[in-house]
């Protein structure tokens, strides 16, 4: 189970990563052109929130399960810097990634005008993937090639 949850997780992120940037390309390249808010736009946003919201359930789950997870001694947990990082970093970190994708969705299907929609989205998913990508940066764990040492 554990295993399974963390393989998915892991892989998730490429997609999220992956339809993250699509969107907010896409946000841009329509702002500057001053393009309409298409059915691809509207699909391409989805999709990512879809995505998101399915890495936050199956990272909710691996939170229970996983033993680098230490909740119930959070004293020992705080002393070292990897429990330390899944116990409460990386989740707190991702969670305000997830809510600024929701609220960014949100703002793009209100916005009357295709202008506001392509700017809610260039905005609140661009804030989104910066935080995401600091946050696997912060856990020592490869992105891309890149490492940090702790
Ligand atoms: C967009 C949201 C998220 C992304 C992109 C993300 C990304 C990642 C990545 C890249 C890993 C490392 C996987 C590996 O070692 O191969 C990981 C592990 C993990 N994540 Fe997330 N995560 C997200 C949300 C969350 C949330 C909301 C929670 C919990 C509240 C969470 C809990 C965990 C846990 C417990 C682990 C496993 C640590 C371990 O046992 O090795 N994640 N996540």
């Amino acid at each position: 189970m554990y295993n399974f949850l963390l393989g998915l997780h892991s892989g998730l992120r490429y997609i999220v990563l992956l339809l993250l940037a699509i969107a907010i390309i896409m946000a841009i390249t329509a702002l500057f052109g001053k393009k309409e808010y298409s059915a691809t736009n509207r699909k391409i946003n989805l999709f990512t929130l879809i995505a998101t919201h399915t890495q936050l359930l199956a990272g909710l789950i691996l939170y229970f399960v996983s033993p680098l997870v230490q909740y119930g001694n959070m004293g020992e947990a705080m002393k070292n810097t990897i429990t330390r990082y899944w116990t409460v970093e990386h989740g707190v970190l991702m969670l305000f990634a997830v809510v600024l994708i929701t609220v960014g969705h949100a703002r793009s299907k209100k916005g009357e005008l295709a202008i506001n929609k392509h700017r809610a989205i260039a905005l609140y998913y661009g804030l989104a993937l910066l935080v995401i990508v600091v946050a696997i940066y912060q856990s020592a764990r490869p992105l891309l090639g890149m490492t940090v040492g702790n």
